[in-house]
């Protein structure tokens, strides 16, 4: 991912309040209920969405069975399939102004990196996967006696998907993208922080095609509308992103009700490593991004960066003038690369950890507090003398708040960076090949950058181990979240 600084000038939309979308029709919820989409850069109320619960999942579940079982999404050529999902992805292009600004004004995220990382991604996602429509095949297999024997990749059904606020479009995408390709139809939930742009998409989709009932999207909160859709008896497959203490009640919902599949991409606390080799310039470039990119809500944002005592007060004192010269702003606003956070329970939160980190001895270089005036803002902050056991370099903090801590060699830095619960990303920073492969292999971790950071694309597989989630998303492995094998055996010379 790459963010730039610079942006076509683009009015804040101006928002209506929004239906939900179920089996092609745009409804209020069964209890007429609606709840406030906030601006986070003000504090402000964009709009009003229907706030759906257990009564308008069964509904979109119905929806999304029928639309299954009747087709014609699920029955008609996968090359027709993918001929929709490319169009899909031509619409968005087509949209990408309003979708960027939609995305910022919910999201709080700079229109200049919604412009230049997620509606970039967010298309090419799409695109691949409409190439992989007419590819996902079986085999055939020479099993002994006399049969023909072959295997089918079948859509796995309905599928429920329950998205987060950082990266809406995107995670949208993910989700969206391999579950159309295969045939599967879905019921969203996405995020109540970000509603708006799944909605717009939703819109754009039924532009390309796509037939009612195959995707529906009921926004609501993730105990209510979430929970009934985890558990619920119809839903053959359930795909999360969010945090790691969720992902464990998804998966506890989907065990009790009917054994759905699950995949769970969860957080992260991703060890950085800069060794004194690196070229320090790139090294901090690319460190800085990995953990102020999106004002610190990424999953795999690198926010254990470890750097060689050798190069640690240069690696630092370069660092701390990259810092200084963020910009924080209104999202809207030329030239500021960091928004707000998109609530203020997650500005609260980020603030605990920031206060724990004091309270512990790490040392606060920059930043550390809020700035006056409205919306879900924190200054860019750096710790450094941070210890492996402090609270900010355990658990995943999900704000602009970077944690540098020092070590001394190759192997003791390993054993530290496995040694955490996570292990979602991971990143080296050397010139020398031997300590790169060597890092990267030993890393339990489900991505490692070398000399590089945050680099994704839609061909790549992405996910964790260990608490990090289940399974990968994007790539071919992706189609497997959403296919069953089906093994025939036929007869033969009978
Ligand atoms: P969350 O995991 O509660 O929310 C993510 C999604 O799950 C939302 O759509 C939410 O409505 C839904 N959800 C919440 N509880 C649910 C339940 N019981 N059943 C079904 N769905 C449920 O995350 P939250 O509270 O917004 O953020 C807390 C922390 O989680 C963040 O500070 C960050 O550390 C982590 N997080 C990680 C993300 C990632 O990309 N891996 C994304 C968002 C949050
Ligand atoms: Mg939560």
């Amino acid at each position: 991912m790459t963010a730039v600084s610079s942006q076509p000038k683009i009015a804040k939309p101006k928002v209506v309040d929004q239906l939900m979308l179920i089996d092609g029709k745009w409804c209020h919820s069964v209890s007429g209920k609606m709840f406030d989409t906030v601006n986070p850069a003000t504090g402000q109320v964009i709009c009003r969405v229907a706030e759906g619960d257990k009564e308008d999942i069964n509904l979109a579940v119905a929806a999304a069975r029928r639309a299954f079982e009747t087709g014609p999404w699920s029955t008609m050529s996968a090359a027709e399939r993918g001929r929709i999902l490319y169009r899909l992805a031509d619409l968005i292009e087509k949209n990408m102004l309003e979708l960027a600004a939609l995305e910022s004004l919910d999201n709080g995220k700079p229109l200049a990196d919604a412009l230049a990382a997620d509606l970039p991604l967010v298309i090419k996602c799409y695109r691949y996967y409409a190439g992989w429509a007419d590819k996902n095949h079986g085999k055939t297999i020479p099993v002994e006696g006399d049969f023909f024997c072959y295997t089918r990749h079948e859509p796995v059904g309905v599928v429920g998907q329950i998205i987060p606020w950082n990266f809406p479009l995107l995670m949208q995408a993910w989700k969206w993208a391999p579950a159309l390709a295969t045939g599967c139809t879905m019921v969203l939930k996405p995020a109540e922080q970000t509603p708006l742009s799944a909605l717009a998409v939703a819109k754009l989709a039924h532009e390309a095609g796509i037939p009612h009932g195959v995707i529906n999207v009921v926004p609501g909160f993730g105990p209510t509308a979430g929970a009934a859709l985890t558990s619920h008896m119809d839903v053959d497959k359930i795909a999360f992103t969010g945090e790691t203490t969720t992902g464990q009640l998804i998966m506890e919902g989907a065990a009790r009700s009917n054994l759905k599949r699950v995949t769970l991409e969860l957080g992260g606390k991703s060890p950085n490593i800069v060794f004194s080799d690196a070229d320090i310039d790139d090294a901090v470039e690319g460190s800085w991004f990995g953990l102020f990119f999106n004002q610190g809500q990424c999953c795999c944002a690198g926010s254990r960066l470890y750097v060689e005592d050798k190069v640690h007060d240069q690696f630092v004192e370069k660092m701390l003038a990259k810092v200084k010269a963020q910009k924080m702003g209104d999202p809207f606003d030329q030239g500021v690369t960091q928004g707000p956070q998109v609530s203020a329970g997650q500005r609260d939160r980020i603030m605990g950890f920031i206060d724990s980190g004091k309270a512990e001895g790490a040392h606060l270089l920059s930043g550390g507090g809020r700035p006056q005036g409205p919306g879900y803002f924190i200054e860019p902050t750096v710790f450094t003398g941070v210890e492996d056991h402090m609270r900010i370099a355990k658990y995943e903090i999900f704000g602009p708040v970077m944690n540098i801590l020092k070590f001394k060699d190759a192997d003791e830095v390993i054993r530290r960076g496995n040694n955490n619960f996570f292990g979602l990303a991971a990143a080296v920073w050397t010139r020398d090949i031997n300590k790169a492969l060597k890092v990267s292999n030993q890393l339990r971790a489900g991505t490692v950058w070398v000399n590089c950071y945050d680099v994704f694309d839609a061909a790549a597989p992405f996910g964790g181990f260990k608490m990090s989630g289940l399974g990968r998303e994007l790539g071919e492995y992706a189609l497997q979240n959403y296919t069953e094998v089906k093994t025939v055996y036929m007869a033969l010379g009978k």
